[in-house]
């Protein structure tokens, strides 16, 4: 593997150093209060996933999905992650990845934690998670460089998702304090991860090429990463909320609002800073164009 360069050397050093300056106790630091207002919103109402369909109108639903479509979101985050830390964890302590272990424990310390806050407010206040959606596929057939490559690029990819909620729904003074604070904890900790990911990968992409240059892999990369940015999309279109919520026609509002404009539109603002991020870089060449449009 090609030698780490002192720039991403430093900034792993530092990011270890911020994780442990910033640390707090994730068991202590929340309160829960015994019940939460159903008559508030519990996620901001334009993070609804029929949000500018007008597929649903009535305030009470739309209030009744916020609370569901927030036990999916955190659903979503428990076991998204959870499949991703066991990736780090193989990793760790292999030649490959022994310069920034450092910082992966740091890594996989927070996001444990991250599924231990999630998971509580799934279970006190909706008496259980969610189940987890099918995996999406890992491909066998990539060597082990470019496996390296898909697993920090999906991990790249989902946090930046997750972080485009976590930072607005965390600011907004609608929502009950627990959920404010749920959302504005998990921001603060994956600035560190999104900065390092980015970078990592980049890194990864960098040694892939160089050590194992297979021409269509290349391609296959790119190809199965923005199939995991759909799949991680429509993911938030979760028929189960919708049901829970007290909608009708599950299936068919969930393919309507997952293909309207306006849904759209919101997936390319979602995506767009990671889909920056893996076209400047020369890891994709077009940017993932939408659900449909990939
Ligand atoms: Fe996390
Ligand atoms: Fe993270």
């Amino acid at each position: 593997m090609a030698a780490t360069s002192a720039s991403l050397q430093e900034l792993v050093d530092s990011l270890a150093r911020k994780a442990r300056a910033d640390y707090y106790n994730p068991y202590t630091r929340f309160d829960w209060p015994p019940a939460l207002p159903a008559d508030a919103w519990w996620m901001s109402p334009e993070f609804l996933s029929v949000h500018g369909t007008s597929l649903v109108e009535d305030e009470v639903l739309l209030k009744s999905l916020a609370r569901y479509e927030t036990v999916n979101f955190f659903s979503l985050n428990i076991h998204g992650i959870r499949e991703l830390i066991v990736e780090v964890a193989l990793r760790i302590h292999t030649p490959r990845f022994a310069a920034f272990s450092d910082f992966l424990h740091h890594f996989l310390g927070e996001e444990n934690e991250h599924m231990w806050f999630f998971a509580e407010f799934c279970n006190r206040y909706h008496g259980k998670i969610y189940p987890a959606l099918p995996s999406f596929p890992a491909k066998a057939s990539f060597g082990v460089n470019w496996k390296d490559v898909i697993v920090f690029g999906r991990i790249v990819i989902f946090e930046e998702i997750v972080d485009y909620y976590n930072k607005r729904i965390g600011a907004d003074g609608r929502l009950p304090a627990v959920v404010r604070e749920l959302h504005s904890a998990h921001h603060h900790d994956e600035s560190r991860h999104v900065a390092f990911g980015k970078r990592f990968v980049k890194h990864l992409y960098d040694n892939a090429v160089a050590a194992d240059d297979q021409g269509g892999a290349r391609a296959d990369v790119e190809n199965y990463l923005k199939s995991y940015m759909s799949y991680s999309v429509a993911s938030l279109y979760s028929a189960r909320a919708y049901r829970d919520a007290g909608i009708a026609r599950t299936t068919d509002i969930r393919r309507s609002a997952l293909a309207h404009p306006a849904r759209q539109q919101f997936h390319l603002a979602t995506m767009a800073r990671v889909n920056n991020f893996f076209v400047n870089n020369g890891i994709f060449e077009t940017k993932w164009a939408g659900v449909d449009g990939s």
